[in-house]
């Protein structure tokens, strides 16, 4: 028997030893006794970090969807598979149940193939929080699609770029969208990006808020009267292990977004794995993630890993402050949420309100608590655990990436004892490294370094959608076979891991990662700009904030400042979305650059967080007298 679910610390300790001596074995044991497989794979894993290229199971052949739904149906056809709690309260919740999911997903994926969708396509997934974008990911994965969702607060710029990054042929979108109090018109903005994506031959509309939209006559279908017409069976598409299941853009710190691809055999073993373990998913239990299905978190833990464990999984379509503050309270009271995996920055939104709005509502339900996009702080974490928990669920701080595919390290709800602010100890299989800036692994604890993993794991991203070099250059090439994360950490006395955050030019917002460079590049484009730098800075709710120093071009005229700082701030929103926009914006008569031309970020990053007393080496630079001038106006 493989040890599928772990319940102490020293079964983590027994098993983790036998994952890290015997990878294959042990990934091999778990494949084999809880997953649907058509065909045996014929090897377990090969990899080479210099290629870099791993495979995982290779020779098997299953179809996911098989193992999320169809398995499920002889023991839980009647049981809720998704629990769709929509924007208004007042607006009453869908319980999806298995057998209802398998024919909403056999349709649907009916008509991709009606509408010439096959095998390898890519399908672009541009849909708010409601049970079609579920239907839709997994349709795709029926018939061996490729999907890429694209998360619904991009803007139409951002949209068309990941369209046509992937050739997609087909978008599956909505007349538009609720968030809170607002209404967003999705149509219009997928209409927008078309203007300049080719590879799109069809669109279908699913309705929800019921506007009246344009329908480009032989390119747009209403969804409704398709799916009507179309069988309730599907026979599923029977792929190969490391055929690509998704493929999810996440930004780099330079250049266009990387189209991360996700294949299927070994993503869906990990992500079934690590759910079942770190959140102690058992079979009544209802389980509630708030990410958005539009970034990795929700892809593998609200979709693939509840759905391949059999679980009741949430999908909420609203924002935590509406109507008010209580909400994410009232929707844990109503379905009896037993585990609750949410984002630091929403905790700490909600902490600001008080616990006024959580003293309304019954938590009793709540057995884990989980966290998971940045680092979380000591007070976030302190008032999740006293006033979510109540002190009596354990808080799993889940430290991974879109890269990983699935959570690396963590805590394993009520085996491992958890410490405020520390992922704590890698997850079974899973190898960390801490490297110092010469390449050398820094060996024993208490000690800090450049995060880096040092042995695959089966849910890894194999490529970079059509750019195998950048993947190579981006993750294994700065430290000597080993994946490199991008992140810094610390490991302390007893080997428990502590995320500092970003050691390249990505800041975290909100819990999204934004890379500096293509929003300087949308700020250059401004006419009255010559150039610009971003950084970020401590904010109390968003974890960070972006501060822009820009450089205005010399044309002799004055402008209003202020006008100007809009201006910018419309345009970031227009070309990449409302997320990237800027707190602070200071004007300056130039940027504080190296001999070489390299603007000095790391200065410029001191002085927004007004921490100039030591700026570190400035002898590098060229022109001395700016800084002073840039400290001197620091906003
Ligand atoms: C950060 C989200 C500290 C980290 C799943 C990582 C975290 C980046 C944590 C990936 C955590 C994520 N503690 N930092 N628990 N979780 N991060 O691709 O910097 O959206 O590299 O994946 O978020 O963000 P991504």
């Amino acid at each position: 028997m493989s040890n599928y679910h772990i319940k102490h610390l020293e079964e983590y300790f027994q098993v983790y030893r036998k994952s890290v001596q015997n990878p294959e074995g042990f990934w091999e044991e778990v494949a084999e006794e809880h997953f649907l497989w058509r065909k045996r794979w014929d090897r377990v894993l090969s990899w080479d970090f210099t290629k870099p290229e791993i495979k995982w199971f290779e020779g098997a052949k299953l179809n996911i969807t098989e193992n999320c739904i169809d398995r499920h149906l002889v023991t839980r056809a009647k049981k809720t598979a998704i629990i769709f709690e929509p924007n208004s309260p007042d607006e009453p919740a869908q319980h999806i149940t298995y057998r209802e999911l398998y024919e909403r997903v056999c349709k649907l994926a009916n008509v991709l193939k009606s509408k010439g969708i096959s095998k390898g396509d890519r399908v672009c997934i541009y849909l708010p929080m409601i049970p079609e974008l579920a239907v839709s990911i997994l349709a795709c994965a029926r018939i061996g699609a490729i999907h890429s969702v694209v998360f619904a607060g991009f803007s139409s710029n951002a949209l068309s770029t990941r369209i046509n990054d992937s050739e997609c042929k087909m978008v599956i979108t909505t007349d538009g969208s609720y968030r809170g109090s607002k209404t967003i018109d999705l149509k219009g903005i997928v209409d927008t990006a078309l203007e300049d994506c080719s590879c799109v031959e069809t669109v279908l509309v699913a309705k929800r808020i019921h506007s009246g939209i344009n329908m480009k006559e032989g390119r747009d279908l209403w969804l409704a009267p398709l799916l009507d017409a179309a069988g309730t069976d599907c026979e599923p598409e029977i792929m190969d292990a490391e055929d690509p299941l998704f493929i999810l853009y996440t930004s780099g710190s330079t250049g266009k977004p990387k189209g991360m691809v996700h294949t299927i055999a070994g993503y869906m073993v990990f992500i079934a794995y690590t759910f079942k373990n770190i959140f102690q998913y058992r079979e009544e239990d209802v389980y509630w993630c708030t990410a958005d299905i539009g970034w990795i978190t929700g892809h593998s833990y609200i979709i693939y890993g509840p759905l391949c464990n059999g679980a009741t999984s949430i999908m909420f379509e609203g924002i935590p402050s509406y109507p008010d503050f209580g909400r994410f309270w009232e929707v844990i009271a109503k379905h009896k949420v037993n585990q609750f995996y949410t984002a630091p920055t929403a905790i700490r939104a909600l902490a600001k309100e008080g616990v006024k709005y959580l003293e309304k509502h019954d938590l009793s339900s709540i057995k884990v608590l989980g966290s998971v996009g940045e680092p979380i702080n000591e007070e976030a974490w302190h008032w999740y655990d006293d006033n979510v928990g109540k002190k009596k669920a354990p808080i799993v701080d889940t430290w991974w990436q879109t890269e990983t595919g699935g959570i690396m390290i963590s805590p394993i709800a009520f085996a491992t004892p958890t410490k405020p602010t520390y992922a704590t100890l890698p997850f079974i299989g899973i190898q960390p490294a801490l490297m110092d800036e010469n390449g050398n692994e820094i060996l024993g604890n208490q000690v800090d370094g450049r995060l880096c993993i040092k042995f695959p794991w089966p849910s890894i991203a194999r490529t970079i959608w059509g750019d195998h070099q950048r993947y190579k250059d981006t993750y294994f090439s700065a430290y000597e076979n080993k994946y490199f994360t991008g992140d810094g950490a610390l490991r302390d006395e007893v080997g428990y891991y502590r995320i500092t955050g970003r050691v390249d030019d990505v800041i975290i917002v909100s819990g999204h990662n934004l890379g500096t460079a293509p929003i300087e590049d949308t700020i250059n484009e401004h006419p009255a700009v010559a150039e610009s730098a971003i950084v970020g800075i401590p904010h109390d709710v968003k974890g960070n904030a972006l501060y822009g120093f820009v450089t205005l071009k010399d044309t002799g005229e004055t402008r209003n400042q202020d006008n100007l700082r809009k201006e910018i701030n419309e345009l970031i929103t227009e070309q990449i979305g409302p997320i990237a926009k800027l707190d602070k914006i200071q004007f300056t008569s130039a940027l504080p650059k190296t001999r070489s031309g390299k603007i000095m970020r790391r200065i410029l990053r001191k002085i927004a967080c007004r921490d100039t007393a030591n700026l570190g080496d400035t002898s590098t630079l060229l022109d001395p007298e700016v800084v002073q001038e840039i400290k001197d106006n620091v906003l």
